[in-house]
């Protein structure tokens, strides 16, 4: 097999392992993906400054995230249906974040469920909330959280609706896989994939199936969002939510200068700066263009991270010299996840690392925490023109 040097090589080898309907769950973003594809487009318009003649000896990417020691300042994002990427997907990509020092963030919608990755890995990991009409499965999914150690809960704001991806409709995306003449001709493309699936711990969401009823089709993303989220979401709901976890919170999918605002009345420990990975409101601004203004609204006050477009530890050090504490990483790691299993993790963030850390040198710095706005060369319209 040649070197894999970059995400891009993985996400090759994941495109020829995993069935279709996977990888394009995976690869898209809403309607026209404007937003999906700004989201990596716009960190090439931040440059980088080199310095020389710095003493590079002893450099450290390590951090801290919410508090808690970071290798690097590189979480796993919570993805729906990891474990449908490789075989007990979830429990292999938080062993993999254990052994390298980084979160992983556990997917309310996740095939292994919250006890299987406690079990697997013994590590306090992160839940991601999606709140749901059903108050008494919400509350019985926080317990479950606690019980399991946990030690943050990441809840997700900007996903009340399922914004609408073509190729997921298209290809009657399901967990497990619906068997149609067209799935069937794929799948038998993807003979590895299916005989580790075959021994997978679960191929069905394991933090719902069995844990809640009347729900028509408990295999579709699409059925459950629309039947199952709670619509009518909104502040007070979060702080009751914050104050039933009792631990710390992260409030993911602030775009917004306003809203970052409200994020921090509520108490937030930190927010995450995302539009999804542009997989909800196509035609919103990319995660890095919002994340100066939404530094400067609450930075000093609340720790801000990102994610949103990141696939290489360049894109990390843009993120963090910017000023946002932490990141996230979704396609990157499933790319790995997909293409290797476990090993695959474990390569992705080693790419990233290495990324980070040869950037970092050459940038002058020594310390993931010294970096700032001045490695940096912003362009000045970088956060849009807007008429007021
Ligand atoms: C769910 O979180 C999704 O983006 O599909």
């Amino acid at each position: 097999m040649p070197a894999i040097t970059n995400i891009y090589d993985l996400k090759r080898i994941y495109e020829r392992r995993v069935p279709r309907m996977f990888y394009d769950y995976c690869e898209s973003g809403s309607w026209t993906e404007q937003t999906f594809r700004e989201n990596t487009s716009d960190f090439d318009k931040l440059r980088l400054r080199q310095r020389v003649a710095v003493d590079m000896s002893g450099r450290t990417t390590a951090s801290k995230m919410i508090g808690q020691d970071v290798a690097m300042p590189v979480a796993l994002a919570p993805v729906g249906l990891t474990g449908m990427q490789h075989a007990d997907g979830e429990i292999k990509a938080a062993k993999a974040a254990k052994a390298f020092g980084v979160p992983f963030t556990l997917s309310t919608m996740s095939i292994n469920s919250i006890e299987d990755v406690a079990e697997a890995t013994g590590a306090p990991f992160w839940f991601q909330l999606y709140t749901m009409r059903d108050q008494d499965y919400v509350s019985r999914l926080i317990q479950r959280a606690k019980d399991a150690n946990c030690s943050a809960l990441v809840i997700t704001l900007d996903l009340q609706i399922l914004g609408q991806r073509h190729k997921d409709i298209k290809n009657g995306l399901s967990a497990p896989p619906k068997l149609t003449p067209k799935t069937i001709a794929n799948l038998m493309t993807k003979w590895a994939w299916g005989i580790e699936m075959l021994q997978a711990k679960r191929r069905e969401f394991g933090n719902i199936v069995g844990h809640v009823e009347g729900i028509s089709d408990a295999s579709s993303l699409g059925a459950w969002t629309a039947e199952q989220f709670d619509p009518s979401l909104d502040w007070n709901k979060i702080a009751k939510l914050k104050e039933e976890w009792g631990g710390k919170v992260i409030l993911k999918g602030i775009l917004d200068a306003e809203d970052a605002k409200m994020a921090l009345k509520v108490g937030a420990d930190a927010i995450v700066v995302s539009n999804h990975g542009g997989r909800q409101l196509d035609g919103a601004v990319s995660s890095i263009s919002a994340l100066p203004s939404i530094l400067d609204a609450v930075g000093d006050q609340v720790e801000v991270h990102l994610d949103s477009g990141i696939r290489s530890g360049q894109d990390v050090l843009k993120a963090l010299a910017m000023g946002a504490k932490g990141t996230y990483i979704g396609r990157a790691f499933v790319y790995g996840l997909g293409a290797m299993g476990e090993k695959g993790v474990t390569t992705a963030l080693e790419v990233i690392h290495k990324e980070l850390d040869t950037t970092m040198a050459l940038c002058g710095e020594t310390k993931v925490t010294d970096l700032g706005r001045h490695n940096l060369l912003i362009p000045e319209d970088f956060g849009g023109r807007w008429q007021d």
